[in-house]
């Protein structure tokens, strides 16, 4: 059986953490060394589903120590994930599996290109979590994730245990599409709602937000199609369209983000789509304003 070390167990990390214990996959918490849990020498994590309360105690491990990790889920923010498995490098066993969760294009690649011996796969995944309290998640929606790794496929044997989880967990044999997909939505929704500060829903009830996303969304589309991304913008203005009605009342990751004076990770979504933009010689005028308005609302807030 394999064992997992979880690195970012936020919102996203923490659900897959409590998702794979109750498979009975064994899962450990990795923690930067001034965290409390381990001198405790453990993790409670609670998750809130249908207003029930479920507990779930964890193996904890400082980053620093330094027993070999084999199978490493990554479900830190974009912009985190070269900082993050770079603070573990040294517990990487050669040929380690990594699968790297979080929104966004391009810190894939990063990973890759640093640590070229790593079995790399990617993942993406529409389950809506997020924290209440340090360790307290809310697993608000159940969604689904698909799994892949560019140009295979077939799943690894070890995606098998995954495929028992409690939720829908599957194969992707095209996950460039399923990210760019993902991307693109992203890019049409949490840019606006983080400058205008307002819930997903007033992207379909302002007809000035309506009139940006179905301009983004062209916008997107014609750099997803000069990319050779045509599959992943099929339909893409109704899509998130749809996607917002179906969120009407969520505030976005990115709103999240900048209220909680947190970075965002707007190089990841806009910013990535732009590179893509320039080096296909694809202008996108909307997007880029939108990004440099957004950094210039946030530029000067401090982290939390
Ligand atoms: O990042 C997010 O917040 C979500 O993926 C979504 C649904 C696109 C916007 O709320």
């Amino acid at each position: 059986m394999q064992h997992w070390h979880i690195l970012g167990a936020g919102a996203i990390g923490g659900l897959f953490a409590t998702l794979l214990q109750d498979a009975g996959i064994p899962c450990t918490l990795l923690l930067r060394d001034d965290d409390p849990d381990l001198a405790a020498g453990s993790a409670c994590i609670t998750l809130r589903r249908d207003d029930q309360l479920h507990k779930h105690r964890f193996a904890v491990s400082a980053n620093s120590e330094d027993s070999p990790l084999s199978y490493l889920l990554v479900c830190t923010k974009a912009y985190d994930m070269v900082p993050a498995i770079a603070g573990i490098e040294h517990r990487l066993a050669p040929g380690a599996t990594i699968l790297l969760l979080a929104n966004g294009l391009g810190y894939q690649e990063q990973v890759q290109a640093r640590w070229p011996r790593l079995d790399c796969f990617a993942g993406s995944t529409t389950e809506g979590a997020f924290r209440e309290a340090r360790r307290s998640i809310c697993h608000a929606g159940h969604g689904s994730t698909l799994v892949g790794q560019p140009g295979r496929p077939s799943a690894p044997d070890w995606f098998a245990s995954w495929q028992g989880l409690q939720t829908s967990c599957e194969w992707s044999a095209d996950i460039d599409t399923v990210l760019w997909r993902k991307l693109a939505i992203n890019c049409a929704i949490n840019p606006v709602t983080a400058l205008h500060r307002c819930p997903n829903g007033a992207l379909a009830e302002q007809p000035q937000l309506a009139a940006l996303v179905r301009e983004l969304c062209t916008e997107i589309s014609a750099i997803a199609i000069a990319s050779g991304q045509a599959g992943a913008v099929e339909d893409l203005h109704p899509q998130v369209m749809a996607v917002i009605r179906a969120t009407a009342s969520n505030r976005s990751s990115m709103l999240q983000d900048v209220l909680a004076g947190r970075e965002t990770e707007i190089d990841y979504l806009t910013g990535y789509l732009l590179a893509q933009g320039q080096q296909f010689g694809v202008e996108a005028p909307r997007n880029a304003l939108l990004l440099q308005a957004l950094k210039a609302q946030n530029a000067g807030h401090a982290p939390a």
